[in-house]
């Protein structure tokens, strides 16, 4: 069981991750405004009472000198909780000005997230409403006329949220040949999964591969907001395989539930916009402070809360 206490201390985590790389918005430096998150991000879990371990992190210890998967986070005194952290959710957008990047956590009981390699996944996801009428492995099409038929829609009028990536062009075409509407994005495919959920996004389902990692998170969210998520992991070389099956993962060609992403019923997630999004506005400078905008959501308790917060001294925290 993830405390409830804990849900205001981890929003404090993605806050000073994402105050972090405001700074760097539009400053064509994707790098340092990752890095600057992930010393943040680093840097404010120390202060929390917990036992966390980093199952979804910044890479492999010896590629990430932070946030590395299995490094320990917080005092040590407290729960033993899985963490997966992703503390510049679209570190393009943020370093070319474009909206829809955020600071993102979860964290479950010791043992509960799944423990996914830095390859690709194939995933689907839909809102509370359409949920229980769509498969990974359904064609395009039977995908589309359940959630139009879930959601009482004509065809016309549903919007499949897909990454503007060279391998989505056959799927693309597919969901044009069905005569859906498309929204392409750039880069984050968790906000876009999250979109499926939130009233007025215009959003109602997610297709393509992602990053595996981000799936992760991305089901933890959706655990929160009783939306849906599958995903089937994408090994494309004999190496990537052998990395899914170190990191514990026995079927690495099984199609993944929220189940066995997210194994528990208590799981959080928090997140900070970055740049302004569907559902979160980015981080925004003033004379009195800095304002941040944040999310923290609790499967067990279903509270979806969202936190404005100034912060009047970080201006001077973060040199301004
Ligand atoms: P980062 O900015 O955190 O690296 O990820 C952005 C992202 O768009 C994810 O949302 C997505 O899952 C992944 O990258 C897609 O990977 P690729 O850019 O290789 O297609």
């Amino acid at each position: 069981m993830v405390d409830r206490n804990l849900a205001l201390d981890f929003v404090r985590v993605t806050e000073a991750a994402a105050m972090a790389a405001g700074l760097w918005v539009g400053r064509g430096d994707k790098h340092a405004a990752d890095n600057a998150a992930t010393e943040a991000m680093r840097k404010r879990f120390n202060s929390i009472d917990m036992d966390g371990q980093v199952v979804i992190g910044e890479g492999e210890r010896d590629k990430a000198p932070m946030l590395y998967i299995g490094e320990k986070v917080g005092s040590g005194k407290g729960p033993q909780l899985d963490i997966a952290v992703d503390p510049l959710e679209g570190t393009n957008m943020t370093a070319q000005g474009h909206g829809n990047s955020i600071s993102v956590l979860a964290a479950g009981p010791k043992s509960s997230l799944l423990h996914a390699p830095d390859t690709y996944m194939n995933k689907i996801a839909v809102g509370p409403e359409a949920k229980g009428g769509i498969d990974l492995d359904y064609s395009i099409k039977k995908n589309i006329l359940a959630v139009a038929k879930a959601l009482g829609k004509p065809l016309a009028e549903v919007t499949v949220i897909i990454l503007d990536r060279d391998r989505h062009q056959k799927l693309i075409k597919e969901v044009r040949e069905v005569g859906a509407r498309i929204q392409l994005i750039g880069d984050g495919d968790v906000a876009g999964a999250i979109s499926t959920c939130i009233e007025g996004s215009g959003v109602d389902m997610l297709l393509g591969i992602g990053a595996a990692p981000e799936g992760v998170l991305s089901a933890c969210a959706m655990k929160c907001l009783d939306g849906e998520f599958q995903g089937r992991l994408v090994l494309s070389s004999p190496e990537e395989k052998a990395r899914a099956k170190k990191m514990g993962i026995q079927h690495p060609e099984k199609k993944l539930q929220l189940s066995d992403l997210a194994k528990s019923d208590s799981v959080l997630f928090a997140a900070t916009g970055v740049t302004d999004g569907p559902f979160l506005r980015g981080v925004q400078y003033s004379k009195k402070g800095v304002n941040t905008h944040s999310v923290v959501m609790r499967s067990s308790s279903k509270t979806i809360r969202y936190i404005e917060t100034l912060h009047r001294s970080a201006l001077e925290e973060v040199g301004r």
